[in-house]
């Protein structure tokens, strides 16, 4: 794993930026894996700043996203959906139907995810996946357990997960306790991985995944077996 240590934030979101857009710039059809949380919102800013300056295109990109909360309706202003609509695919040139986003009110969440690898693996599997990390080493919704999940499946959360996603609602009740997610297979299939850690709540966990062993109580961990992963993160998060 490669790391990139950062002076702050923005330096962090730049670096990602430069990454994703190298990519749409070298492949103009990627599929680029995509995830939520607070960490990529700068990234993402960037992004949409480059493509209104004629820097980047996403006419022909395909994206798929990590995660979504189960149950929740797309229109829900916590939903995944939202959320990728209002910091990304609102503000760039992107096809909306080109976007991918697991329907958190599927009646059948289990064909729901069948389906979600399906499509991941028809559109030709993802070429660039961002991820960004929780504090206890989860990513995308892969919490850590004795056992982690291959493919894109149901879980339920942890209490940390909930604890820390509750700044996000008016009250921790409203957090819902499931997500649809992808698995580790899932996201280990991408050709490329970079992961975004930011702040000093990230410091044990990144430490860990840099001088930790691999194991399913870090599942970030997981990201060591994967030929081409570059971790950037910031001072704060980078504990030498
Ligand atoms: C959520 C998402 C993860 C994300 C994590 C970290 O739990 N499911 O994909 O990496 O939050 O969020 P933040 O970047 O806000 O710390």
């Amino acid at each position: 794993m490669r790391v990139i240590v950062c002076e702050n934030y923005d330096e962090v979101s730049k670096e990602a930026a430069k990454i994703v857009a190298s990519e749409v710039i070298l492949k103009p059809n990627a599929v680029l894996g995509l995830a939520t949380g607070s960490t990529p919102v700068g990234m993402y800013k960037l992004l949409a700043e480059m493509n209104k300056n004629g820097e980047i295109d996403f006419k022909d990109v395909k994206s798929f996203n990590l995660d979504e909360y189960y149950p929740m309706s797309a229109d829900n202003d916590q939903s995944y959906r939202y959320f990728m609509n209002e910091n990304l695919f609102n503000h760039i040139n992107i096809d909306i139907n080109n976007t991918h986003v697991l329907n958190g009110l599927a009646k059948d969440p289990e064909k729901e995810c069948a389906d979600f690898d399906k499509m991941i693996d028809e559109a030709g599997g993802i070429d660039l996946q961002v991820l960004g990390i929780g504090q206890n080493g989860h990513i995308a919704f892969n919490e850590p357990d004795s056992f982690l999940y291959a493919n894109t499946h149901i879980t339920d959360l942890t209490e940390s997960t909930i604890n820390a996603n509750a700044r996000f609602f008016e009250k921790i009740e409203d957090v819902p306790t499931q997500a649809l997610t992808m698995g580790i297979a899932s996201i280990l299939k991408a050709k490329r991985i970079i992961i975004l850690a930011t702040g000093s709540s990230k410091k044990e966990v990144i430490n860990d995944l840099i001088n930790g062993e691999i194991s399913t109580n870090n599942p970030a961990s997981m990201l060591k077996v994967h030929k081409d992963v570059i971790l950037i993160c910031d001072k704060e998060a980078y504990d030498k």
